[in-house]
């Protein structure tokens, strides 16, 4: 990797589907198993090669964000701290890091509840001018945002969260994007959940021909709920983490 890259994790958010786990708690900071759940995507990240990242969550926990990792010397890298005021959504959260990334850089930005047991990036991914989504067969697509495939079995649309998955195919926490999508993002309207959404983001890369999907291997569970953090938390302990 000859550029910077920079890498984000995104932290805020409420936690509800946690409650009360996270009544006085950030989400990112429960135990899956040994670590506390913020130390997987931060392990993902350092696993691609990135050693600038970024913290984003809501002023009330960012200080112990701080506290736990302090400036990333410890951990071979360096980190950056930026306040959501509100949890407006995921493309929200990553506009927050929008002045970390300069014009020609990208950046590869990882929901902080996501726990991957093995991700890679082709090279030019972190260099040419297009969005990278990973996808995973699930059994629950519901739950998530879902591919749409045509007959030749190319990608044509994202919907978050539909009631009649058109695939089994979902997106999971983890995308590359070129430096235009914060700009993309400024220009987004608040979902039906008042949120900015990831989804619009994808789909936006989707029409400009710009959109490139990975299929992974391996592990992968959001820990967000209280039954795929208890499966976070067994793969972590089978897998002695
Ligand atoms: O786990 C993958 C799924 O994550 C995707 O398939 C969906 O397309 C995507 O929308 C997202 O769905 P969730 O509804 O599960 O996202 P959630 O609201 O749980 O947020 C995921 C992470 O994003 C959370 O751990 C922290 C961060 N976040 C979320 C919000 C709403 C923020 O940093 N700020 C926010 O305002």
């Amino acid at each position: 990797m000859n550029k910077k890259i920079e890498g984000i994790i995104l932290a805020g958010g409420t936690g509800s589907r946690l409650y009360p786990l996270t009544r006085v708690t950030n989400k990112h900071l429960l135990p899956v198993y040994n670590k506390l759940m913020i130390f997987y995507p931060l392990e993902t990240l350092k696993t691609l090669g990135i050693k600038d990242i970024c913290i984003v969550s809501g002023g009330e926990h960012i200080a112990d964000f701080i506290r736990l990792l302090g400036s990333g010397s410890e951990f071979g890298v360096k980190f950056t701290y930026k306040v959501q005021d509100e949890p407006k959504g995921i493309a929200h959260a990553l506009l927050q890091a929008e002045g970390l990334v300069k014009n020609d850089e990208k950046v590869v930005a990882v929901l902080g509840d996501n726990i991957f047991e093995k991700v890679e990036a082709p090279s030019e991914a972190f260099s040419d001018n297009n969005a990278y989504i990973y996808i995973k067969e699930v059994e629950d697509p519901e739950r998530f945002g879902v591919v749409r495939f045509n007959k030749k079995n190319e990608i044509i649309g994202i919907t978050e969260k539909p009631k009649e998955p058109p695939s089994k195919f979902a997106v999971t926490g983890m995308y590359i994007y070129p430096n235009d999508v914060f700009g993309f993002i400024k220009t987004l309207k608040p979902s039906q959940r008042g949120e900015l959404e990831i989804t619009d983001v994808n789909n936006w890369y989707l029409k400009q021909g710009r959109l490139k999907a990975i299929t992974i291997d391996g592990f992968w569970s959001d820990a967000g709920t209280f039954e795929s953090l208890l499966n976070a938390t067994l793969f972590a302990a089978k897998n002695k983490a």
